[in-house]
Parts: C-alpha cells; sequence; structure tokens
C-alpha cells in the first residue's frame, strides 16, 4: 500500500483521508488535535450553484470578478463544475445541511454573490459540523497529534518525507511516504487581529519555500471586515452571512458606511474592508446593526454564543461592535489543478496551496468548497503515482545558530502597520528593512523551540508577502496600495 502523510486536521486534509483511506496507508500529522484547524471555526458555509435558477457559470463569474480576474480559469471552472457534485455526494452519504421550512435546502447569500448559493450546517456552524461530519468517516487513518512538522525531505529532487517531533517526548522522528500532503491553512497569526486558529502560523508555506517549492500570490492577503472588536482586541468572526440576511455597516452615529458604493454592505471583502479601515482612521466607531434581522440567535447560533460570553449587550442595542482583521491568503504554495506541487510527490490543499482558483480576493464561502475539490484532485493524482523507492534518508546534522528572532507581538505589529489593509511602497521597504537583521532563514528548524519555529515560519512568511507585495506596484484586489490608483 502506498504510504500518505498529510500534515493539518482541517476539512481539506480530512476529506483527502477519507477519500484514501481504503487503498492507501494514511498518516495524519497535526500540531494540536483533531479539533484544531481553521476549518472548524468557519462559520458562514460552502458556495455551490445547487440553487435551480443558479448555474456554475455564474458562480464563475462571481469568483472571477471578486478575484479581479487575476484567478486561474481554469482552477475556477473546476471548482465550480466538480465541487456541487462533491456536496450531493456527502449530502447522500449523511451530511445535513440546513433546509427551510418547505424542506428545500436554505441558501444563504454572502459578499459579491449575484445568487443566494450559500448553504449552512447548525445555523452559523459550517465548518465543524462539515468537517466533524468527514472526521466520523475516517475508520482506518492513523492520527499522529501533538506533533510538529519540521522540515520536508527532498532526496533525488522528489519530496520523499517529513521530519517531525513529537511536542510530549520531544522525539525528532522522519516519517516517509509516497505522497506527502501540506494541508496546514495559512498564516493569519502573522497579524495580531485574527479570526484565525491559534495554530495557523504559515507553517506549510515556511516548510515549502524552505526546500525551494515554488510559491505564488503572496501579496494576496485578505481581511475580514467583521471581527467582533472589543478594547482593541478580537474575538472571532462575525459571520458575512449576518450582512447577507440584511445587517449594516454604521459608525457610533448611525451613519451607514457603505451606503455610496455599489453593492453596499455586500461588496467583494476587499472592498468592505479598505472603506471600514478608512473610516476607523478617521476617528470613526465601527458597527454591524443587526436591527433588521428577525430570529437573529436561532439563525447564528454559534454568534449569540460569542457574543453572550463576551457580555455584548446586542439584545438591547441590535449593535455588534466589530473592526477588520486577517482572514485568508490567497497566495501559498503553487499547485497545478491536480494540487501537485513544484516539487514531485509534495502536494498542496486547501489555503496552503495556491492554485489561482481566489485570483486576487477570494470570494465568501468558497474556501470550504475549495478544500473538498482540491483535496478530491489530489486523492485522483495520488492514487495513479507509481510507487517510488523509498530509502530512509539519514537526517543530516545541520550546525546549530543562535537565533535572533523578534519577539512574536513585535512581528504581529509590524504586519499590521505595513503588510495590513493599506500598503504603501515606503512602508513595505521599511518592514523589509525591519526584518533584514533576523537570521530566520539560516536557523534549522531543528534547532528551535516550538515557540521560536513559530515565530521563524512567520517571519519567512511575512518576508514573502512584504517581497511580492513590493513587486506589485499596482493596486489589485486585497493588495491595496496607498500611493497608487485603486483598480475599484
Ligand atoms: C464568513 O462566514 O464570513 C467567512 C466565510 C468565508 O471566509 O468564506
Amino acid at each position: 500500500m502506498k504510504k500518505v502523510l498529510i500534515i493539518g486536521a482541517g476539512l481539506a486534509g480530512c476529506y483527502l483521508a477519507s477519500l484514501l483511506q481504503d487503498t492507501c496507508h494514511v498518516t495524519m500529522i497535526t500540531k494540536g488535535t483533531q479539533a484544531d484547524s481553521n476549518s472548524m471555526l468557519a462559520q458562514g458555509g460552502i458556495a455551490a450553484s445547487l440553487d435551480p435558477g443558479d448555474s456554475p457559470a455564474e458562480h464563475a463569474a462571481d469568483t472571477l470578478a471578486a478575484g479581479q480576474y487575476h484567478n486561474r480559469q481554469t482552477a475556477v471552472n473546476q471548482l465550480v463544475t466538480t465541487g456541487p457534485k462533491l456536496i450531493q455526494r456527502l449530502i447522500t452519504h449523511g451530511m445535513a445541511f440546513d433546509h427551510q421550512a418547505n424542506g428545500q435546502l436554505d441558501f444563504g447569500l454572502e459578499g459579491a454573490h449575484s445568487h443566494h448559493r450559500i448553504l449552512h450546517a447548525n445555523g452559523d456552524r459550517t465548518g465543524a459540523a462539515l468537517t466533524k461530519f468527514v472526521q466520523s468517516h475516517l475508520n482506518h487513518v492513523h492520527w499522529q497529534p501533538h506533533t510538529t512538522a519540521l522540515e520536508l525531505q527532498r532526496q533525488n529532487g522528489i519530496c520523499t518525507g517529513v521530519i517531525v517531533r513529537n511536542q510530549r517526548t520531544h522525539q525528532i522522528e522522519i516519517l516517509s511516504g509516497e505522497a506527502i500532503v501540506l494541508a496546514t491553512g495559512g498564516l493569519g497569526n502573522l497579524f495580531p487581529l485574527t479570526t484565525n486558529d491559534a495554530t495557523i502560523t504559515g507553517d506549510g508555506i515556511a516548510m515549502a519555500a524552505r526546500i525551494g517549492a515554488a510559491i505564488s500570490d503572496m501579496a494576496f492577503v485578505q481581511f475580514h471586515p467583521t471581527l467582533l472588536s472589543l478594547h482593541g482586541r478580537c474575538y472571532g468572526l462575525i459571520t458575512e452571512a449576518i450582512r447577507g440576511s440584511g445587517a449594516i455597516l454604521v459608525d457610533e452615529n448611525d451613519h451607514r458606511i457603505m451606503a455610496d458604493v455599489l453593492q453596499k454592505d455586500l461588496a467583494p471583502r476587499d472592498v468592505v474592508a479598505r472603506h471600514l479601515k478608512a473610516w476607523q482612521q478617521r476617528g470613526h466607531q465601527l458597527f454591524l446593526d443587526i436591527s433588521a434581522i428577525p430570529n437573529f440567535t436561532q439563525r447564528f447560533p454559534g454568534v449569540t454564543e460569542n457574543l453572550d460570553r463576551h457580555h455584548v449587550p446586542f439584545r438591547s442595542t441590535h449593535r455588534i461592535p466589530i473592526q477588520p482583521g486577517a482572514h485568508f491568503v490567497m497566495g501559498g504554495v503553487t499547485t497545478d489543478l491536480s494540487a501537485q506541487t513544484s516539487i514531485p510527490h509534495l502536494f498542496a490543499i486547501g489555503e496552503v496551496a495556491c492554485n489561482g482558483v481566489h485570483g486576487a480576493n477570494r470570494l465568501a464561502s468558497n474556501s470550504l468548497l475549495d478544500c473538498l475539490v482540491s483535496a478530491k484532485k489530489a486523492a485522483d493524482k495520488i492514487q495513479a503515482l507509481q510507487p517510488t523507492e523509498i530509502g530512509k534518508a539519514a537526517v543530516a546534522a545541520k550546525p546549530a545558530i543562535t537565533p535572533h528572532l523578534p519577539e512574536l507581538a513585535d512581528l504581529q505589529a509590524h504586519a499590521w502597520r505595513y503588510l495590513g489593509v493599506v500598503r504603501t511602497p515606503a512602508g513595505l521597504k521599511a518592514f523589509l528593512d525591519w526584518l533584514s537583521p533576523f537570521n530566520y532563514r539560516q536557523l534549522s528548524p531543528r534547532q528551535l523551540t516550538a515557540d521560536q519555529l513559530t515565530i521563524a515560519n512567520l517571519c519567512l512568511c511575512a518576508s514573502l508577502i512584504a517581497k511580492a507585495a513590493f513587486a506589485e506596484p499596482k493596486s489589485l484586489g486585497a493588495h491595496y496600495l496607498e500611493e497608487t490608483v485603486p483598480s475599484r
């Protein structure tokens, strides 16, 4: 049986494992547990043109427009045509998406969609419902939780395995496989305000970059407009589906912030995030006004629970204090349409990958769909791989160098200031100058503590973002340069 190593416990990794478990020996490596991933936190839903009045062509058109036509068209076509079939298959196997009273699937609306096409489950707990459903079908997969992937191994040009550290015993182990799959998510924790799970620290992108895999589109980082904001800190996502149900963005004077924009509160995320940021810089506070939504607490039980946990008096004020924060990276490890990276036998699926589907700004609720589609394509390719001779490579000793790294909070503050919603060429240069004395590129991951490795990985990702942004002289989608003419 082929050995497949999947790094990451979110929807993409778990769905791939479910497709391969009967024909391959699958090991799932995760830093935390099965419960720790961005997929588990996804709220709004999963987009698919399953409504009879909708079509893959319309979904593709919305995906391209949101992505500012920077998308790879073939990847978009693959997403919108394969995605609905995979969702139908999950429904056939018992996945329970929410229905209307008449028994029809309940399609929600989100920003930049021309059609109600967002399937959701347990109200606003879609990601957890879907990921747990897929995990419940993993019968013969070997889990290695609390295991940190340190370095990918490369022999004769192909990827043959990964060096990991057991967090409990601190033992280092080399795991070998015919296919090594990065499913590690993005890099949200590079920023101090983020929707991301605490485990999401750019590990997959950093590991791939260290062995020379192609990386692309790193200039494009999506900032979600609405994170619950209290006293300058953020406490999780306030799903866009709330705006899709009629909520509007206002300031402390009840002025409607998005009134003059074409798609108003349902404009693409990059547009909304920039408007909010500009409003905030003029000294205003930002709120989501939910007074137009009947049965808010029933439709959005997850958000309600979070608001209650933080004692937000939304039942009387009908307002939720919000601000934008880092959500998703459109760039990542370059792949083809089969999730194959530039290094043979190394695959990347879900957010860590850049197959070009999201362009310069991801359309809402396309990420869970891409998790399914990229995993399915990787599964087909891995099934067809010719077996390779994989000898266990020895771990070559690397000279230890004294780490010189920034504090995590300092890195995050600099990233927020210079790589955030609005950038300037001078700011990008200032960021690269600030980062240059640190030796994150020279260090061997094996010599680092877990905290040091996190910072080194995030520094590497930050440098990739800053360099890509610096090389992109015009504003496009989520990459917005203040001193150039915006594309919209
Ligand atoms: C949301 O529910 O607003 C986030 C969904 C997504 O990122 O697509």
